[in-house]
């Protein structure tokens, strides 16, 4: 049987990297981990226990105890932590302008890329976030870093808003995407950046269909027999 390998997806807040991610896995038929629900999930359950996000300490000893699950399902990817089902939850406005400060946490990063590491040790896995191909699978076969403009990332989160019904404007969405823009790329631990050997993909003029074929023709290049 063929061997599945490891695909690491990079870039800016809403560039499309989850969309790309679930549907290259689904195509590949491999696992499809976001690691940036595992963020939401540790800053949902802090701001629920009144723990204060830029406290490294706290979160990390939080991060300790609570055990946060991934679930693949027909229907997309649910997360559950302590077994409570938050998938909504961590795509609140509260858990998103508060996320870039939780990841921002050395210790936090040490152990979710601990965490990471571990469940992308079955191959033929695509991981999306903002430091794979640099830090969580730096010996990933193929690596994506995935951009588009500013207005571009924030009519797609416009349109992703409205299906779910959350209300915020495009003037709102741009600032929020500029904000975690510089909080993910100037932080001190492992800031946002291109791998040297990732692929760059400016999706800004791409289909969702063009991204993911790109992408496969380059699995196709690099998949072993
Ligand atoms: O991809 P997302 O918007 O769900 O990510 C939420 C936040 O988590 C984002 O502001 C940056 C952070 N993150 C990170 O620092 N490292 C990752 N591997 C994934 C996400």
């Amino acid at each position: 049987m063929e061997k599945g390998i490891q695909i690491a997806i990079d870039g800016p807040a809403a560039a499309g990297k989850s969309t790309i991610a679930k549907i290259t896995a689904s195509k590949l038929g491999y696992t499809y981990i976001d690691t940036g629900a595992m963020y939401r999930a540790l800053t949902y359950k802090a701001l629920k226990e009144h723990i204060d996000v830029y406290d490294d300490d706290a979160l990390s000893s939080l991060l300790e105890q609570i055990v946060i699950e991934l679930v693949p399902t027909e229907e997309g990817q649910i997360v559950r932590v302590d077994g409570e089902d938050v998938t909504e939850e961590i795509r609140s406005q509260e858990v998103t302008s508060n996320v870039s400060a939780t990841a921002a946490q050395p210790r936090v990063r040490e152990m979710m890329v601990e965490k990471q590491r571990l469940l992308a040790n079955t191959k033929g896995v695509v991981m999306d976030g903002r430091d794979i191909g640099t830090a969580v699978l730096p010996n990933a076969e193929l690596k994506i870093f995935m951009t588009a403009s500013v207005e571009e990332r924030a009519e797609r989160r416009f349109v992703e808003n409205t299906k779910r019904g959350i209300d915020r404007s495009m003037e709102e969405l741009c600032q929020d995407i500029s904000n975690r823009d510089k909080a993910d790329t100037e932080r001190i631990a492992s800031p946002l950046k291109q791998a040297s050997d990732a692929i760059f993909i400016d999706t800004t003029s791409m289909s969702i269909e063009q991204v993911a074929d790109t992408i496969i023709h380059h699995v196709e290049k690099r998949k072993r027999p």
